[in-house]
């Protein structure tokens, strides 16, 4: 059998018929809104990626410098012998589980990109001979059936994407996330922490205008997919910190009064001069409220690392 397989559990036309619901939902609501999933066609996974090596971004530093401080106890907590990975895109920071996790024979990268899952997937098992690798396409916020692979398992969820999902469905994903586990399982977290509003705020409004490129592509996906004719340019990058929800909430204003026409939904979406459409809340996390969200679901946090300027979080919680 070969070390690398891939399964569908989406229908290839799935994401299609997400897309127009979402939008159909969304541009028809008041306010406006957009779920941030749609950001991540080819050029959007491009520009996240230079998102991730600004200076003003610092939750993917912070975040690596956590797992190789700690891949260590990760490891010896779990004694994991399959890695579940969940949003596992270029599987980059995963490098560090896989070495560490000495016991391991099998990792299940789980995407709803299939060109991530299979470069990704082919470069481990070639790197590691006796590495299993079943590469799922799937959406994790959707039913997640796991292939038949030793435990213990060690689900992990990283890069702080927990907080692009509001609280009822954070809610949902976690007790999702809580059925797949078996007891002596565990559960890698990762959570962008609350700090100061200017870092939070230049960190999803850098100088170089690289974010404001990224949340405006989302309109660039509809034009292509859907048959609109949205004039990037005739909207405006707005990130800002709500301090009741603890998010930052991206959103694309309008400069203009404008209409903006989506064929392939036959649907016309007028927008007032400065009316906002909001794509992305990020939500910034507490210990406690993490640890409280994870006993909702069922689960007991076990450990907290944080980096040393406390500004992210891993966590692992087990199966109470
Ligand atoms: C990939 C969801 C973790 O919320 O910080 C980066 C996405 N949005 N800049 C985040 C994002 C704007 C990112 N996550």
């Amino acid at each position: 059998m070969s070390p690398f397989r891939l399964t569908r559990t989406l229908p290839e036309d799935a994401a299609d018929a997400a897309l127009r619901d979402d939008v159909l939902a969304g541009l028809t609501s008041t306010p406006k809104w957009l779920p941030p999933k749609w950001f991540y066609d080819a050029r959007g996974s491009e520009l996240f990626e230079e998102i991730t090596s600004l200076a003003e971004y610092y939750p993917t530093r912070a975040e690596r410098e956590i797992l190789v401080d700690r891949a260590g106890d990760i490891a010896a907590a779990t004694g994991a012998r399959t890695l579940v990975e969940l949003g596992s895109g270029s599987s980059e920071k995963t490098r560090f589980l896989l070495d560490a996790l000495t016991g391991l024979r099998g990792y299940v990268p789980v995407d709803v990109s299939e060109s991530a899952l299979t470069q990704a997937g082919r470069a481990l098992v070639a790197e590691r001979p006796g590495l299993e690798v079943h590469a799922l396409i799937a959406d994790f916020t959707a039913d997640l059936t796991l292939p038949d692979t030793p435990g213990p398992r060690l689900v992990a969820f990283l890069g702080g994407t927990i907080g692009n999902l509001l609280p009822d469905e954070r809610a949902a994903f976690l007790a999702a996330v809580r059925a797949l586990l078996s007891p002596g399982d565990a559960l890698l977290l990762g959570t962008d922490l609350v700090k100061d509003e200017q870092v939070l705020v230049r960190a999803y409004d850098d100088a170089a205008g690289v974010t404001a490129a990224f949340n405006k592509n989302v309109l660039s996906v509809i034009n292509r997919e859907l048959v609109a004719d949205f004039a990037p340019a005739a909207f405006e990058h707005v990130a800002l910190w709500n301090a009741e929800r603890e998010w930052i909430e991206m959103r694309l204003r309008s400069r203009t009064a404008q209409t903006v026409k989506i064929q392939e939904l036959d649907l016309t979406v007028d927008f007032a001069a400065g009316e906002e459409l909001r794509t992305e809340v990020s939500a910034k996390f507490r210990r406690d409220g993490v640890r409280d969200e994870l006993a909702g679901a069922g689960l007991e946090l076990t450990h907290w690392w944080t980096d040393g300027g406390d500004r992210f979080a891993l966590s692992l919680s087990v199966v109470r």
